[in-house]
C-alpha cells in the first residue's frame, strides 16, 4: 500500500517535471548509442573537415542544382557532360590544401543528384571514366588524401535525376513535365542500382571512413530506400564506417524528440549552427556536423563572389566546437578541376590560425561555463580555452572559474604566461578570473586570440 502511494507520487513528480517514466532509454537504444559514440570518437576529436562538391555541373557554373532549378532535361544537360574535362584535376594538390588548412577528413561527391558518377561504376556508363583517359577520379581522391593522413569520406546522392527508374518526384528537373510523369518507373530496379553502386563504393575502394548519404524527403525516407538493408550491407564491408543521418527524413526534431538512430551516426545541420549542443531526448550528447559553403553554393558558381572571411570561418569553427560539433567546410572546384583561388586563400589563412591554435579545437568540446561577452569557450580535460573574438574593455573575465584552482594562464599562440587576478574593483565575490591582456580593446592576434587556462 505504502509502495503504491509512493509510486503514484513519483509518477506525478516525473510527469510535472516533464520527464515521463517511459522515457528512459531501452537497452537496445543504449547499446546503439554506445556504438555510435565509439565509432565517432576519432571524428569528434578531429572536428574539421573538407567537403568537396565536384561534378559536370561545374561547367554550367551555376551550382550543383542547375539541372533542377532550370528544369533541364537529360538531353539538354548532356552538353555539360560532353564539355566536362577536368584537365587540371590533381587530387594531391587538393589534399595539400586541406592539410594546410588543418582539416583532418574530407568528403567528396562520388555521385550528386544529377546522377553523373565521378567513380568508375560498373553499373552505368554515365560516368566520367568513360572519357578522361579512363581515370577514376574518386580512386585518385581517396589515394591522395589518405597519403596526406587525411581520413576519407564519400558523398552519395540517393536521389537520382538521371536514372530512368527514378520518378519525377520532389525537386526532380522534370517534376512539371506531364509526359515524363507518364513513364513507368520501376522503383525496385532503381533501388537495386542505388544499393549496387553503394556496394561498389564500400567494397572496391579500400577503407572508407565516412559515407555521406543525401537525402530523404517526404515519404522518400528510411525504408523507402531499404535503408536498414543498405546500412547492414555497408557495415558488412566497412564495420567502422561513420554514416550521416540523411537516409531518414528527421529535420526539425526538437531536443525533446531527438534520438540517435541506427541508420546514421551524426546529425547534419546545413548552412547553420545549433544554438546549443545537440542532445537526444534523454539528455545525451549527439554527434553533429555543420556543413557550410565558403560562398553561397556547393558546386562551382562563376558569379557568386560572396565569400566568407577567414575570420568568420575561424569563428564558425570555434562556435561548432564550443557546442560539441564539427565543421565540414565546402569547396566547389571549377570545371578544370581547380579549387577557386578565393577558397584557397581563405583556407590558407584559416590554416595559419589552426597551426598555432589547433590545440583549442582538436579533441575539444563544450565547457559548462556560460558564453561570455567577449567570445566563446572550448575545453579539453584540465584545460579551458577562452577564445577572445570580439572587442573587450578591461581584463578578460572568465566568469565562473575558481581562481584558486588555476595553475596558470597562457597566450596560446605565443606561449607567453599571462597575469590574472581573482578580483577587480567592485568585483570581489568568488568565481571570477580576470586575465590581464593589456589595455587594447582589440584582440592582439587575428582571428581569435586564445587564452589557455590550465587547472591544477
Ligand atoms: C543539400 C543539397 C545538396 C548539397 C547538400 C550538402 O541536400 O541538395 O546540393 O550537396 O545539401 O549538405
Amino acid at each position: 500500500m505504502k509502495n503504491t502511494k509512493l509510486l503514484i507520487l513519483l509518477s506525478f513528480v516525473l510527469c510535472f517535471s516533464g520527464i515521463s517514466a517511459q522515457e528512459s532509454p531501452s537497452k537496445e537504444y543504449q547499446d546503439n548509442y554506445k556504438k555510435v559514440m565509439d565509432r565517432t570518437a576519432w571524428w569528434r576529436n578531429d572536428r574539421f573537415g573538407m567537403f568537396i562538391h565536384f561534378g559536370a555541373y561545374a561547367v554550367a557554373a551555376r551550382g550543383e542544382w542547375v539541372k533542377s532549378n532550370e528544369e533541364i532535361t537529360t538531353e539538354r544537360y548532356q552538353k555539360y557532360i560532353d564539355e566536362f574535362n577536368p584537365v587540371d584535376f590533381d587530387a594531391r594538390k587538393w589534399a595539400k590544401i586541406a592539410k594546410a588548412a588543418g582539416m583532418k577528413y574530407a568528403v567528396l561527391t562520388a555521385k550528386h543528384h544529377d546522377g553523373y558518377c565521378m567513380f568508375d561504376s560498373k553499373l552505368t556508363d554515365y560516368k566520367l571514366s568513360t572519357r578522361f583517359g579512363g581515370r577514376d577520379l574518386v580512386r585518385e581522391f581517396l589515394e591522395a588524401f589518405r597519403a596526406e593522413g587525411i581520413k576519407v569520406g564519400l558523398y552519395y546522392s540517393i536521389i537520382d535525376w538521371h536514372h530512368p527508374d527514378y520518378p519525377n518526384v520532389g525537386n526532380h528537373p522534370q517534376r512539371n513535365d506531364k509526359e515524363y510523369g507518364k513513364r513507368k518507373f520501376n522503383w525496385d530496379n532503381y533501388l537495386k542500382y542505388m544499393h549496387g553502386q553503394v556496394e561498389e563504393l564500400v567494397r572496391d575502394y579500400g577503407k572508407i571512413d565516412i559515407m555521406w548519404f543525401d537525402y530523404s524527403f517526404d515519404e522518400y525516407s528510411g525504408e523507402k530506400w531499404k535503408a536498414n538493408e543498405l546500412v547492414q550491407m555497408v557495415r558488412k564491408y566497412q564495420p567502422d564506417i561513420i554514416l550521416d543521418n540523411r537516409l531518414k527524413h528527421n529535420d526539425g526534431l526538437s531536443s525533446k524528440q531527438r534520438t540517435v538512430s541506427s541508420l546514421g551516426d551524426f546529425e547534419t545541420p546545413e548552412q547553420g549552427i545549433p544554438d546549443v549542443p545537440l542532445t537526444d531526448k534523454f539528455g545525451n550528447a549527439i554527434p553533429w556536423e555543420t556543413c557550410l559553403t565558403l560562398n553561397g553554393v556547393w558546386g562551382y558558381n562563376e558569379s557568386d563572389k560572396n565569400w566568407k572571411s577567414p575570420e568568420l570561418i575561424v569563428h564558425t569553427l570555434v562556435n561548432c566546437v564550443s557546442k560539441n560539433g564539427n565543421l565540414l567546410l565546402n569547396v566547389g572546384p571549377d570545371a578544370r578541376g581547380n579549387i577557386p583561388q578565393e577558397s584557397v586563400s581563405i583556407l590558407k589563412e584559416v590554416g595559419s590560425w589552426m597551426a598555432k591554435n589547433g590545440e583549442s579545437i582538436y579533441g575539444c568540446g563544450s565547457s559548462a561555463l556560460a558564453k561570455p561577452d567577449w567570445g566563446r569557450y572550448t575545453s579539453k580535460g584540465n584545460t579551458l580555452y577562452a577564445h577572445w573574438l570580439y572587442p573587450n574593455i578591461g581584463d578578460i573575465n572568465t566568469r565562473g572559474v575558481d581562481g584558486d584552482k588555476v595553475k596558470a594562464v597562457y597566450m596560446l599562440c605565443t606561449g607567453a604566461e599571462l597575469p590574472y587576478q581573482k578580483s577587480w574593483w567592485g568585483n570581489t565575490e568568488p568565481g571570477n578570473l580576470f586575465i590581464s591582456v593589456g589595455r587594447n580593446p582589440q584582440k592582439p592576434y587575428k582571428y581569435d586570440t586564445v587564452l589557455k587556462v590550465q587547472f591544477k
